[in-house]
């Protein structure tokens, strides 16, 4: 797989860059611009051999389905004027914005970019034809490039026009299409447990979040590759109705039940033995840890510090530690106890290789103090996830290949 740094003779040529700066931000404010940061450079090395980069992202969803005034709403939300800025500001060089998604003014913009410039489309999800991978849609896109560079892994599980379409095409036509820095890295990590030899288990899973559902796929892959896949948040509720436990108003998923039994009867899952448990969810005045049962009127919020200290317990054995979705409400002062009893575990681990497989986890460790402590904190959580599912492959970077 051709790599950035070993692409050749691009001084004066126009390289597309896909990039994930999918980044949270509210009318304009970006909160996190650690996806804008961590593609900096493989944009100043494309910067420093002199090509005119064309950088590609979508941000948030646009759904075409909807009403025409809900998708202006949708597009305004997710207009990505404020990225160019905040790009430019960490490049220390303006960055050209094109508001436009195709058409006359894109490619009009593309042909004025002198070397070693950068510009930044508009959304690619204002294109219907985006997350379909519209065949006109990527020959127009393609049309604007001489090269390709993939450095958005967080899309790296979706095969749309600006991922997938677009190299696709470029490759047919013999031009240098690459990975990028970021790429790169999560490749070489994410290997790490998805391919785990015999000398680095105990090889651990620490699953939390809201859904069993979503997890599904993660979980069967899981189970074949780890020796203990430990269960907390609000899946662990589904788990505990399956085994005739009561969770009072706690949210679990009825249709799942039989596949949570299934999965428990392997043997390899560690279920939460105590839980801290309040009254409100939004307005928590009554909080308390139970084991066993969950009382009417309550509803688990974290795990308890029986559970804690099991699972701490089962984490300083490991010697590969993979971590989607935290132990409880974290985003609460008074429910992080069990989010940090898993973090502490994995910082105290001297010969293991820990990620986070980013999300909701890899904002916790941020919140708490933890993420330089992780071997990789990966930048895409549905991408790291199929990562694993699919036994390392993912249609935006196994087109490169
Ligand atoms: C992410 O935030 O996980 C990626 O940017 C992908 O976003 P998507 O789920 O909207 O495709």
């Amino acid at each position: 797989m051709l790599l950035v740094k070993d692409m050749k003779n691009l001084k004066g040529k126009r390289v597309i860059v896909r990039v994930d700066f999918n980044v949270p931000q509210k009318g304009g404010v970006i909160s996190d611009d650690n996806r804008i940061v961590a593609a900096l450079p493989t944009i100043k090395d494309l910067i420093a051999k002199e090509a005119r980069v064309i950088l590609m992202s979508h941000l948030g969803k646009v759904k075409h389905k909807e009403a025409p005034e809900v998708v202006e709403e949708q597009k305004k939300k997710n207009n990505m004027a404020p990225v160019a800025v905040r790009l430019g500001e960490l490049l220390g060089s303006p960055v050209h914005f094109v508001n436009a998604t195709r058409g006359e003014e894109l490619k009009k913009a593309v042909d004025e970019l002198k070397d070693g410039e950068v510009l930044l489309m508009q959304n690619t999800r204002y294109e219907k034809g985006e997350e379909k991978n519209d065949s006109e849609l990527s020959k127009e896109w393609a049309s604007l490039g001489d090269a390709f560079v993939m450095d958005a892994f967080g899309s790296a599980h979706r095969a749309h026009a600006s991922t997938y379409g677009i190299p696709e095409i470029l490759k047919s036509e013999g031009k240098q299409v690459a990975i990028g820095y970021l790429v790169e890295k999560e490749v070489v990590s994410l290997d790490k447990v998805v391919n785990v030899p015999a000398d680095r288990h105990p090889y651990i899973a620490i699953l939390g979040g809201f859904k069993v559902s979503d997890k599904i796929k993660v979980i069967d892959s899981l189970l074949k590759k780890c020796d203990k896949v430990i269960i907390g948040g609000a899946m662990a509720y589904t788990f505990q109705v399956a085994l005739g436990k009561k969770v009072g108003n706690s949210p679990y998923e009825a249709d799942q039940l039989e596949y949570a039994k299934r999965m428990y009867d392997t043997g390899k899952i560690l279920l939460p033995v105590d839980a801290k448990i309040a009254n409100d969810f939004d307005n928590p005045t009554d909080i308390k840890i139970v084991e066993g049962d969950i009382p009417d009127g309550y509803q688990g919020m974290d795990i308890g510090p029986k559970t804690a200290k099991l699972y701490a317990d089962e984490i300083k054995k490991a010697k590969t530690v993979f971590w989607n979705g935290p132990m409880g409400v974290f985003e609460k002062d008074e429910f992080t106890d069990g989010t940090v009893a898993v973090c502490k575990a994995c910082a105290e681990l001297k010969d293991a290789f820990t990620v986070i497989g980013g999300g909701d986890s890899a904002s916790a460790a941020k919140k708490l103090g933890f993420k330089e402590k992780f071997s990789h904190v990966s930048t895409g959580g549905g991408a790291s996830l199929e990562m694993i599912e699919n036994d390392g492959h993912l249609p935006g970077i196994d087109i490169i290949k």
